[in-house]
């Protein structure tokens, strides 16, 4: 099944696709951060129809496979390459859907539990995504989901400031934002936490190179119009904030985990 696309869509999933190949090199906290995940979500088994959103190369699809108990587990993203590495390392039968989360294809009170590792920050409008996921959740269901927090990525985005006024890095939520887009007359036994992780790199190019393998490289709307030159890009390395004279850096990814029923 495949979903129509905006441009922006097309960047990103093209982003993802390119990554697919080498993900699983850089993926280091997003395999920390899905394992976190399950454990807040306290489930011990599953139960119905299960959907990972954004399921990448699969490692959070195997968790919620090795978890069983469910009828159905669906794999879902929007780039074929990504879902095409989650069938390369799971056995036994799964369901693939290639679509966009911003356009759930799924019938109002079908889902029994929706789980998402680091995807949604690249929808385009996330309290239309969660009042969907209401929607597709039978009463009672569970949503389990990680997302990056407003303070990821501040120190690439302050040297960025100093070159020009376009944002280069993607609009995060905050717990409290996220807490606002889950009323309570819709959700309850809502958790959210949340850990900010501080994470060397041998130079900012490090840095850059690690996003990129990861298909984190677009920005969904207000970008820079033309193509970034040398010099601005050796500006905003010289305004990266260094932690010692060979160039080294930090990078601050604050990771949101929320946890919800739909309410019955
Ligand atoms: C950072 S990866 C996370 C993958 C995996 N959940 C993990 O934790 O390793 C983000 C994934 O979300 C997918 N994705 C991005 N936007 C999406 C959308 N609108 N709908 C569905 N999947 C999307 C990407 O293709 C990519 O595979």
């Amino acid at each position: 099944m495949s979903a129509v696309i905006n441009r922006d869509k097309l960047k990103i999933r093209q982003a993802f696709a390119n990554a697919a190949e080498h993900y699983d090199d850089f993926a280091h906290l997003q395999r920390m951060v899905a394992d976190s995940l399950l454990q807040k979500s306290a489930l011990t088994t599953l139960q119905g129809k299960v959907l990972d959103i954004g399921c990448g190369t699969g490692y959070l699809t195997q968790q919620l496979q090795v978890l069983g108990g469910y009828q159905q587990l669906i794999a879902f993203d929007i780039a074929q390459p990504m879902l095409q590495k989650t069938q390369q390392r799971l056995q036994g039968v799964v369901s693939y859907v290639c679509g966009d989360a911003d356009m759930l294809p799924f019938q109002a009170a079908s889902l029994d539990s929706i789980f998402s590792s680091l995807a949604l920050q690249w929808c385009q409008h996330l309290p239309t995504v969660l009042q969907n996921f209401r929607r597709v959740l039978k009463p009672g269901g569970t949503l389990v989901f990680a997302t990056f927090g407003t303070e990821t990525l501040t120190e690439l985005k302050q040297a960025w400031a100093t070159v020009d006024q376009y944002r280069h890095i993607n609009d995060f939520h905050t717990p409290q934002q996220l807490h606002a887009l889950l009323p309570q007359d819709e959700w309850q036994n809502v958790q959210i936490s949340r850990q900010v992780f501080r994470s060397q790199y041998a130079s900012v190019a490090v840095l850059l190179r690690e996003l990129k393998g990861l298909g984190a490289q677009s920005v969904s709307t207000g970008r820079k119009p033309q193509l970034t030159t040398k010099a601005q890009m050796q500006q905003m390395f010289e305004a990266y904030p260094k932690i010692n004279a060979a160039g080294r850096i930090a990078a601050s990814f604050e990771i949101i985990w929320v946890v919800a029923e739909a309410k019955l």
